[in-house]
């Protein structure tokens, strides 16, 4: 079995999404949510599915530990962000080297890096006058938005967009490859893993 941990610093629809996906999958499951934020909305997300969620504060996660403790208590494998707004720290990095992934609600390497998301990021995008953007799912490095790129869908931007018609429109994309992304990728770097 792969365990998967989803890391969401808010909403949460996209972890909710995975969980789903993952449910009855004999090969994988999702084991354990974690964020920086006690009041996000993805810990009631997580208990209404049954799947344990743990917070830990900016500086703990900097350091490593206690994260990466609670990752090999509930002997995780892989690690996806979802929404997660921290850059993850060295010690994680260098734990899970290739087994971390992010999804991106735009088409990087345009609109990425700190600071660029929710709203603001689909406004910049509108008033750019893009005609289309989309998700990329990558690997995750030390540099925010820039790892390896595995995955891209696109979407068209209409002149009438607001930053919420486009959010629902990429969230739409996210909701479908996401979670089919992540298993691909999941198998192809913990294949044949026995736990
Ligand atoms: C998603 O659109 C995700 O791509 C984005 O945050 C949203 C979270 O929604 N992530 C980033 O912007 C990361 N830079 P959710 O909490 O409903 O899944």
């Amino acid at each position: 079995m792969i365990n998967i941990a989803v890391f969401a610093s808010g909403n949460g629809s996209n972890a909710e999404n995975i969980i789903r996906y993952f449910k009855d999958n004999e090969e994988m499951r999702v084991a354990l949510v974690l964020s920086n934020n006690q009041n996000a909305y993805v810990h009631t997300r997580a208990k209404n599915l049954g799947v344990p969620s743990y917070t830990f504060s900016k500086d703990e996660f900097d350091k490593g530990d206690p994260v990466l403790q609670k990752l090999q208590e509930y002997r995780i494998d892989f690690i996806v962000l979802a929404g997660f707004l921290l850059k993850v720290p060295e010690p994680i990095l260098k734990a899970y080297p290739q087994r971390i992934v992010n999804i991106h609600p735009a088409l990087l390497p345009k609109y990425g890096g700190k600071g660029m998301y929710g709203d603001r990021l689909h406004k910049a995008v509108i008033q750019a006058g893009e005609k289309e953007s989309g998700i990329t799912i990558h690997f995750v490095n030390e540099c925010y938005d820039e790892g390896e790129i595995i995955f891209q869908a696109r979407c068209p931007v209409l002149p009438s967009d607001t930053p919420e018609e486009l959010a629902q429109r990429i969230h739409k994309l996210e909701y479908e490859y996401y979670p089919q992304v992540i298993e691909k990728t999941a198998k192809q770097v913990c294949g044949g893993k026995e736990k």
